[in-house]
């Protein structure tokens, strides 16, 4: 593969941005938000809440004058991720009834912490039918440590910043996720009026205000898009430029590249990627930020098969994310499961074979290992691309994949 791609804005930044906009009255512009159906689907959960969104390329308008109180969300069930309205309509309106997400193929993904923090923010929290209810007379301000099994949690942080940021008095929490996505949001809601400090650090601090006015807001690209594009480079042997890319939040993912035997190069524009002849073995081990992501560890498998000699992945963060080994295992590649590690006796030949998706980044790692494989590779269930890559066959084929989309009839 050769050639340039534009970056688009972050999935996992976007979504809990839209869902701050439900904490003013006033309108909000978001520039950069990609194509996405996870993107449409938070429009869809915004406009049943009764604010109206207009969009118009990569630019959203959001205006949530008048929000519905409490009422069944049943579509949270459909997308995780919108688990992050729960903050905002707290802090907004003291009542929220939610449906609780429930696990998924990569893990439990609980929200114990999530409530563990509203609830410290004087929320009556109440589970029932399969719902979840917080309710607060008033939410005031306290210090609380949202650590976990796993670490941090990037939505649970979110959730209880966009409800602590209308509280009164300071909130502190410890153990905040320090994501570029959460950080993203962050600027937001203090362009919003809101006062966060620490932002980018485990320690947040939040000064509660009596209310937020609109604001205009830029996405930060998405440094998952980048990393797979980065990926599928090195194992095509190409040479890309991630335009619009930050180094900055990607420092895990081209530092292993480079290990891998990638050479990559920062400049105005982006990341330039280049493969730097023979592929070496690495080990990862996904971690919350500033480590390896979990959201790369799907792609980055794919790079391992092709790479001669023994590569590890451990996965500290969902205990199930492995689901694309046996679908890599049809296209060639031998890759045993050791309890959290992923074996992988890469430089096996691969050939292409009928796969498929399990979720979002399994499917990216069966698209990258099917650009390698000798002969055809059919990704079926290919809706779960869409949820998280904007146009991403359109974008590899302009570096020269040999990719086509086909309708299901
Ligand atoms: N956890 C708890 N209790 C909680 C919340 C989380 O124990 O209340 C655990 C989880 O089970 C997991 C760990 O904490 O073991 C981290 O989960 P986290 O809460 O950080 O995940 P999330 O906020 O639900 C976001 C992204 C995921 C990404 C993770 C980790 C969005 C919409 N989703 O999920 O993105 O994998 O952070 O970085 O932001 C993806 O884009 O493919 C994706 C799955």
């Amino acid at each position: 593969m050769h050639g340039e791609v534009a970056i688009s804005g972050a999935k996992n930044a976007v979504l809990p941005i839209m869902a701050a906009t439900l904490l003013t009255s006033e309108p909000c512009l978001i520039r950069r938000v990609p194509d996405l159906s996870d993107v449409r689907f938070m429009t869809q959960i915004l406009t049943w809440l009764g604010a109206e969104v207009k969009s118009e390329g990569d630019t959203v308008r959001v205006r949530a004058k008048k929000i519905k109180g409490a009422g069944d969300y049943d579509l949270v069930r459909k997308m995780r991720g919108s688990i992050c309205i729960m903050g905002p309509l707290l802090g907004r309106l003291h009542d929220v009834k939610v449906s609780l997400p429930g696990g998924c193929v990569i893990g439990a993904r609980p929200i114990n912490l999530h409530l563990k923090g509203l609830q410290s923010l004087g929320a009556k929290v109440t589970i029932e039918n399969g719902y979840v209810h917080a309710k607060a007379k008033r939410l005031v301000g306290s210090a609380m440590f949202l650590g976990g099994r796993s670490g941090s949690t990037v939505l649970g942080t979110a959730n209880v910043m966009m409800a602590a940021v209308l509280a009164e008095g300071v909130t502190v929490i410890e153990s905040a996720a320090c994501e570029p996505e959460v950080t993203d949001l962050a600027h937001f809601l203090n362009a919003m009026g809101a006062k966060i400090s620490g932002i980018g650090s485990p320690t947040l601090t939040i000064t509660g205000v009596k209310q937020l006015h609109g604001a205009e807001h830029e996405v930060i690209p998405d440094r998952i898009e980048a990393a797979t594009y980065a990926i599928a480079a090195a194992v095509t042997n190409g040479e890309v430029t991630l335009r619009g890319a930050r180094a900055d939040h990607m420092h895990a993912v081209l530092d292993k590249l480079k290990d891998s035997g990638v050479t990559t190069h920062c400049n105005e524009k982006g990341i330039s990627v280049k493969r730097n002849g023979r592929l070496k073995p690495v080990d990862i081990t996904t971690l919350p930020y500033s480590g390896f992501p979990t959201d790369a560890q799907a792609q980055m498998m794919a790079l391992m098969i092709m790479t001669p000699g023994i590569s590890i992945i451990t996965e500290r963060i969902f205990e199930s994310r492995f689901m694309h080994v046996s679908e890599l295992s049809r296209l060639g590649a031998d890759i045993e499961i050791e309890g959290p590690s992923a074996i992988v006796k890469g430089g096996k030949p691969l050939s292409g074979a009928p796969v498929m998706a399990s979720d979002l980044r399994a499917s990216a790692a069966l698209v990258i290992a099917g650009l390698a494989a000798r002969g055809n590779t059919q990704v079926n269930r290919v809706y779960h691309l869409d949820r998280g890559y904007e146009n991403i066959d359109v974008k590899l084929r302009k570096l020269g994949a040999r990719i086509e989309r086909i309708e299901e009839s």
